[in-house]
């Protein structure tokens, strides 16, 4: 007799409302929150849809599209059928083009061994926290901090702490700042220059000092650059990178395609680290993602070979946007901005504002900004720093001289 198998049946059932039954999770995901950034986002996106014109000030993309000849070399690499599984370290091409890179740069003799290339700068930290944080040890950040530094460290059964940086100082960290907030139970520093959200790029000898200071004490140093050519009025990029050699059970570097050239969709990062720390991330990877896209990989290493002009073209939109802005949005009544020194935000303090109608941090000023003027700005509370509100400049002049104008004007009603 012939079986033949019943489809199965589909109730209709709404699968967005209340559970009916409480759903468990794991004790881990209860201490971590969804980006507030992508809230943000999310809710401009929502109006958007709706019709609305919103300035949104939220991204941390680029609005540039990715360089034509590195798209091409994406659509070559699915053409010539490079579309399989990689090693989870990410092809032997990509890795040898970034030591290459490094190498040229730090005056270091990195190898294909020292690299490992993910889905994302996001997926290598991830990674990193999995590979060195047990439960209990600490983990300094200097705040205001980008976004998923601490639920990394949290997810990993691991404690942000968090050493607040002095606006004084441009925000830029020092190694007093991580020695006032050290225990015994310091287990590594998280350090992002240029950083996001300030701009703060940090100084070579604080940078060397804190290596030092990490390694006499068998802490690790991650130090993410994903801004690294986006530094301003002559200011210099200080890698912790260039002290790899000196350092290499220390030091373990995380870069991104994503805002160098643009390429945030094609999620393609990588870590610089120590062989046998590589190795370990390369294990986690392998039971994770795999390997980063073979298609981003292959467009990778075409970017890594002679866009240094394309990279020009995006700096120099940078440049003009903050120099009109910075001054623009200081004029705004309440608004108090430095000058940032790298990266593509700005991070004015409108303490000054709270206490005024509905506003009294920055979660409502937002609110406020975005229900009045329709402009998008993520609140500094996402940044550990509740005085301020991030506002990106990856978008064209004319939106942000179109942004500041509503802003202004929507300040005015407020005092
Ligand atoms: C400071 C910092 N690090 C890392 C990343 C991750 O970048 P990606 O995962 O796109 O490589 C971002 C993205 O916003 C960032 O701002």
């Amino acid at each position: 007799m012939t079986r033949v198998c019943a489809p199965p049946v589909l109730r209709s059932r709404d699968l967005t409302s209340t559970s009916r039954h409480a759903i468990r999770y794991a004790r881990r995901v209860s201490d971590i929150q969804v980006s507030p950034t992508l809230a943000v986002l999310n809710r401009a996106q929502d109006l958007t849809a709706k019709g609305i014109d919103v300035i949104d000030f939220g991204p941390g993309e680029p609005d540039f599209r990715t360089p034509k000849s590195i798209a091409e070399a994406g659509k070559r690499a699915i053409d010539e059928g490079q579309t399989r599984y990689t090693s989870a370290f990410g092809t032997l091409a990509l890795r040898e083009a970034i030591a290459e890179r490094y190498n040229r740069r730090y005056g270091i003799h990195l190898g294909p061994k020292n690299i490992i290339a993910g889905t994302g700068g996001k997926q290598e930290l991830f990674n990193l926290a999995l590979a060195l944080i047990d439960a209990g040890d600490e983990v300094i950040i200097p705040a205001p901090y980008w976004v998923s530094f601490p639920d990394q460290v949290s997810f990993a059964g691991g404690k942000p702490v968090f050493a607040r940086v002095d606006r004084a100082n441009e925000f830029r960290p020092k190694l007093t700042d991580i020695v006032a907030v050290a225990s015994e139970r310091t287990r590594g520093v998280i350090l992002n220059s240029p950083c996001n959200p300030t701009g703060a790029v940090i100084e070579d000898g604080e940078l060397r000092r804190i290596i030092e200071w990490c390694a006499a004490r068998g802490a690790f140093l991650i130090f993410d650059e994903t801004y690294e050519f986006f530094v301003y009025d002559g200011r210099h990029h200080a890698s912790a990178m260039r002290w790899f050699a000196e350092f290499p059970e220390t030091v373990i570097g995380v870069n991104s395609m994503s805002k160098t050239f643009a390429m945030t969709g094609w999620r393609l990062g990588y870590a610089i680290a120590h062989a046998e720390i590589v190795a370990v991330l390369g294990k986690i990877q392998s039971h994770s993602t795999t390997n980063a896209s073979s298609i981003s990989q292959a467009a990778a290493v075409e970017a890594f070979h002679g866009h240094d002009d394309d990279v020009q073209r995006m700096y120099e939109a940078y440049c003009e946007r903050r120099a009109w802005l910075v001054p623009a949005i200081n004029e705004v009544d309440g608004f108090d901005c430095p000058n940032p020194d790298g990266a593509f935000y700005i991070f004015p303090n409108v303490r000054a504002l709270y206490g005024n109608g509905a506003v009294h941090d920055s979660q409502s000023f937002a609110n406020f900004l975005l229900d009045e003027a329709r402009v998008a700005v993520v609140p500094g509370a996402a940044f550990g720093a509740d005085d301020y509100v991030r506002i990106s400049y990856a978008t064209s002049m004319e939106r942000i001289r179109e942004g500041v104008a509503r802003i202004e004007a929507a300040v005015r009603k407020l005092r």
